[in-house]
């Protein structure tokens, strides 16, 4: 008894400071309190709720406002309850109805385009103290699906096409949210590539493939970042769901990878009590499952069946294991004032960094005493584009637009706009300069405006989210048409897009530049307006491929478009673990712009490559330097070429640098040998080929500037 007073004491007294004194064993601590669990509280941590209180949950009082998550606590064992906020863009606005505003950073992809791991650190510890100061303890981040399917309605939530990047810049945003005392998630665990037919779609991949691509972005983004909880996804994966998939949650998750968090369902993931053998721990948002699994008829297998009764303690213990490493019993959070301005610093900065300047032919950078310029379209009167769904962030001031989308009162996938005008923007960086804005609604209008003034600059958007796919690769709503007019009547043109991920550019010929800016957050116009006016130098890099045509696409159809109802299988075994550029790589395609290509204001080269081999690893190094008249950015990329006798590219690094000009720097990359192997099936191992390897510096997928080659010998790596 007193071992157990002591025991809660310890992980429920608040720090003294800003820090916890106590010494955390989070294994033995949690062990200890699930012994001390009464039957019946041994399953009050294994369901939870969508926190929003209806007559069913009758949910109290939690102390935080209701957001996507919630799980009562212990009282009696100092147990604290669960509340959950998404996501990884800022915490969320919940059916609009959220107290307090928060900082929308950058979508994920515009952050994945900066390949900057401080950036993604600086982000996401914000809006982990945002989520604290409203009594948040979770946040529901960590979305690192690899883009496989441009068309995808949340490639904004994700991290592009390449594990390596997708997976370590994941990691370093779980990393930074928990070190804020704030427990994360990793998620979609796993393949959830699309969401059409969002928990019906049955998706085929071969163990092998899966696990150097996809799964590897999770394994990285778990080793780096130790989130509390990996989210299993909606869709089928070979067979049973993700959430029920043996293969996935116990063999590779908790096997292989020896992950000690526990696995929570995504809300509405959960279909049935065996899932918990099949390695589920907690049933989220149970009032979208078809009936609670994890309530009533799990506790009635627990001391009749050994191995649920097992499980059940397993579940328990991998909770509570989470919870006290993330420090949720000794540093609750306290509602408090969101340091608005430090988040919004980390967008503004996130922003500015992972817009990408597509097209240059000299226009920009402008200058700020141009005498008339044309604004058009995309809303820039009023605020910047972001995506819709559960990761959706309203701001402080509400959004500038939210325009309804479906006839529920808490539509949950409005198009909504955050504040900042990119005219005023410009505006504010312009003097004597005349500048007017047109709707873009008739090409014709906009073409006279754009004829009126000497520099067109036309904001082209398109608005994705959870929930729906797009299509095509086409901006909607007749911006091509749009954009063809205006270059018609004025060549110089300058195409803004604020996208969830690539379209096509019909048009693109007949325009002078193009900026890539994403959706980009709260304060995306200045950042926008930053980089047309040179205050800033771009520097962003395509986390993922442009297709010049559907055509080039794995899936030139996207599989179950237009099917509400159907049930169709989508067959990732077509490009295996070539995603994305490696893809383009394996076809011999040029697509429209390669993964890591972006301009800047300034030039580089790269020179002196030296490569090491050594043990299991390549250690590349060589020079960069800023040859250009500006200070600037670079992120030269480090690609694998060819391997033994096989051809195929694949990034194993890459640098972040800042350079005066003439300044140079050298830059240091060491590969993970996980990048170097293929995974052998029969074997359960990674397994390096010996012999050459080719080894390319890059400024993208498509462009090797600098060349070499190493040996290794044959090896075998445990998973
Ligand atoms: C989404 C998750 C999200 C959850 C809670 C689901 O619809 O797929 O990403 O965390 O809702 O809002």
């Amino acid at each position: 008894m007193l071992r157990k007073m002591f025991l809660a004491a310890c992980l429920i007294a608040p720090a003294a400071g800003a820090q916890a004194q106590t010494p955390i064993d989070p294994d033995k601590q949690a062990a200890a309190l699930v012994k001390q669990m009464t039957t019946e509280e041994r399953n009050l941590l294994l369901h939870g709720f969508f926190s929003r209180p209806n007559p069913v949950n009758k949910l109290p009082q939690i102390g935080a406002p209701y957001a996507a998550g919630y799980t009562p606590g212990i009282a009696r064992l100092g147990i604290p309850q669960l509340t959950e906020s998404d996501a990884s863009l800022g915490v969320a606005w919940i059916n609009g109805k959220r107290a307090r505003g928060a900082t929308a950073l950058p979508s994920s992809m515009a952050l994945a385009a900066t390949w900057d791991l401080k950036i993604a650190y600086a982000g996401s510890a914000a809006i982990a103290q945002e989520a604290r100061a409203s009594g948040d303890n979770v946040l529901l981040a960590g979305g690192v699906n690899l883009t496989r399917e441009p068309r995808n309605g949340r490639n904004f939530e994700y991290l592009g096409e390449d594990p390596l990047l997708a997976g370590t810049l994941a990691g370093e945003t779980i990393r930074a949210i928990q070190d804020q005392h704030v427990m994360s998630t990793v998620k979609h665990y796993a393949l959830n590539a699309q969401e059409t037919q969002q928990s019906a779609i049955g998706v085929d991949i071969s163990e092998a493939a899966a696990r150097e691509s996809d799964l590897l972005a999770f394994e990285l983004a778990i080793e780096r970042g130790n989130p509390g909880a990996v989210m299993c996804a909606y869709n089928h994966f070979n067979g049973p769901f993700s959430c029920g998939s043996d293969f996935l949650l116990n063999k590779v998750l908790k096997q292989d990878w020896s992950y000690p968090g526990f696995v929570m369902s995504d809300w509405g993931a959960n279909h049935a009590t065996a899932d918990a053998l099949a390695g589920l721990d907690r049933e989220s948002g149970e009032e979208f499952d078809s009936q609670i699994f994890f309530g009533a008829p799990l506790m009635a297998l627990d001391g009749k069946d050994p191995a649920y009764t097992a499980r059940i303690t397993d579940m328990n213990q991998r909770i509570l294991r989470s919870m006290i490493a993330n420090h949720l019993f000794d540093d609750p959070p306290k509602i408090a004032t969101p340091d608005i301005a430090r988040g919004e610093a980390a967008a503004r900065a996130e922003a500015a960094t992972g817009t990408v300047l597509l097209k240059n032919n000299g226009i920009l950078p402008l200058l700020k005493t141009a005498r008339r310029i044309a604004v058009i379209g995309g809303y820039a009167n009023i605020g910047v584009m972001s995506g819709g769904g559960s990761s959706q962030v309203a701001p402080q001031s509400g959004p500038a637009l939210a325009i309804p989308t479906t006839t529920a009162a808490d539509d949950w996938q409005a198009v909504m706009l955050h504040p900042g005008a990119p005219v005023k923007a410009i505006l504010a960086r312009t003097s004597g300069t005349r500048i007017t804005f047109d709707t873009g609604a008739y090409p014709a209008f906009a073409a006279a405006r754009a004829k009126d003034a000497d520099i067109a600059i036309v904001f082209a958007t398109q608005w994705t989210t959870e929930g729906l796919d797009v299509p095509d690769l086409n901006l909607p709503s007749g911006q091509n048409e749009l954009i063809a007019a205006v270059a018609a009547a004025n060549p110089r043109t300058i195409v803004v897009l604020e996208t969830g991920g690539p379209v096509l550019m019909p048009w693109l010929d007949k325009t002078a530049a193009v900026l890539e800016a994403w959706y980009p957050g709260i304060r995306g116009a200045d950042a926008i307006a930053d980089i047309l006016f040179g205050d800033v130098n771009p520097s962003g890099r395509l986390p993922i491929t442009f297709p010049a045509a559907l055509e080039q696409m794995p899936r030139p159809r996207l599989d179950g478009l237009f099917d509400f109802d159907g049930r169709q299988h989508v067959n990732y075994d077509i490009e295996g673990s070539d995603v994305g550029y490696r893809w383009y790589d394996r076809k011999g395609l040029t697509p429209l712009f390669p993964f890591g290509f972006g301009l800047s204001y300034t030039s580089f080269r790269y020179d002196d490559l030296k490569l090491r081999s050594e043990g299991n690893t390549i250690h590349a190094s060589f020079t960069v330097t800023n040859t250009g008249s500006r200070a600037g950015r670079d992120t030269p990329q480090v690609y694998v070429t060819a391997r033994g006798n096989a051809k195929g590219q694949r990034l194993i690094g890459w640098g972040n640098v800042e350079l005066a000009p003439g300044a140079s720097t050298r830059v240091i990359v060491d590969a993970d040998p996980r990048l170097l192997a293929d995974w052998s099936s029969p074997r359960g191992r990674w397994a390096m080929p010996a012999g050459r390897y080719d080894v390319t510096v890059n400024s993208s997928a498509a462009n090797p500037v600098l060349d070499g080659a190493t040996g290794l010998e044959a090896r075998l790596l445990p998973p």
